[in-house]
């Protein structure tokens, strides 16, 4: 099975070994456990700079680095997603009002390994379109999930993503994607969250990668803001993501970043 350990695929996709998977849950199980610790500090009247720093200082108790702090520049150790921003929000001194969703996602290295998951939390209570928005971008993520197994395509993933957010009347952005991680950040191939069954790249043993599918409850357009970060629905929709770092497996996948509280859903924080 792992005759190509060690090895790159003809799209660039790293073959990751089997001793590698343990190195990899580590690193996700610290995300995970960051993303469980930090819900009750989500409520009304709490700044995103706040939750930041507390994420910056629970990176530091775990003795991990945050990977996304001097990334291209960027300075925070999360990014959180208010509303309509579809990823990438900066952090900063805006207060969290009632009602409010918001995508919190965290990359940590430890020991060389990148950890990259996010969640969706609310501040206060949980509207009904919100919460079906948010229900169906978890499934969707899932779904995709599912369709890892060797032999399988990306394309697969992406199929099962798209056509089951379309039909429950939803959009999936297409302009930004998951991504193959290990111990980098980004690296081939670019996981598409919409795609046609049996295309793209065949799926090995020993993959690593994220699947993080960001669902609008409009149209699936973004706009990236002049601070050359922050992405928007054009339609200021509501827009929703969830994200889990995975490696294939010889009969399916290792979710790397699965809550250690069981704490996915905003309101079970
Ligand atoms: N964690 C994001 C991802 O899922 C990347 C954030 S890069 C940053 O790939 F610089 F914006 F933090
Ligand atoms: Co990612
Ligand atoms: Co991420």
């Amino acid at each position: 099975m792992y005759d190509k350990k060690g090895t790159v695929t003809r799209e660039g996709i790293r073959i990751h070994e089997p001793a590698d998977f343990a190195g990899m849950l580590k690193a996700g199980q610290v995300a995970a456990q960051i993303l469980d610790d930090i819900a009750p500090h989500v409520f009304p009247g709490q700044t995103t700079g706040e939750i930041d720093r507390l994420i910056e200082e629970m990176v530091n108790t775990h003795g991990a680095k945050s990977a996304t702090i001097g990334y291209r520049g960027y300075q925070h150790a999360s990014c959180i997603s208010v509303n309509h921003v579809v990823c990438h929000g900066i952090p900063g001194d805006k207060l969290l009002k009632n009602g409010d969703i918001l995508n919190i996602d965290v990359t940590v290295i430890v020991d060389g390994w990148f950890g990259d998951t996010s969640r969706m939390y609310v501040a206060g209570e949980l509207g009904r379109k919100a919460e079906r928005l948010i229900q169906v971008t978890h499934d969707a993520l899932m779904l995709g999930i599912e369709a890892v197994k060797p032999g399988n395509t990306f394309g697969d993933i992406g199929y099962a993503i798209q056509s089951y957010v379309e039909a429950q009347r939803m959009s999936v952005v297409r302009d930004f994607c998951g991504h193959g991680l290990g111990r980098v950040f980004h690296a081939p191939p670019n996981v598409l969250h919409y795609g046609r069954p049996g295309r793209e790249a065949v799926l090995e043993e020993g993959m690593f990668f994220t699947i993080e599918p960001m669902v609008n409850l409009g149209r699936p357009e973004t706009k990236v803001l002049a601070d050359e970060w922050t992405a928007v629905t054009r339609d200021k929709s509501l827009s929703a993501q969830f994200e889990h770092s995975v490696g294939v497996t010889s009969d399916g996948c290792e979710i790397f970043t699965l809550s250690p509280g069981g704490k996915f859903h905003p309101t079970w924080g």
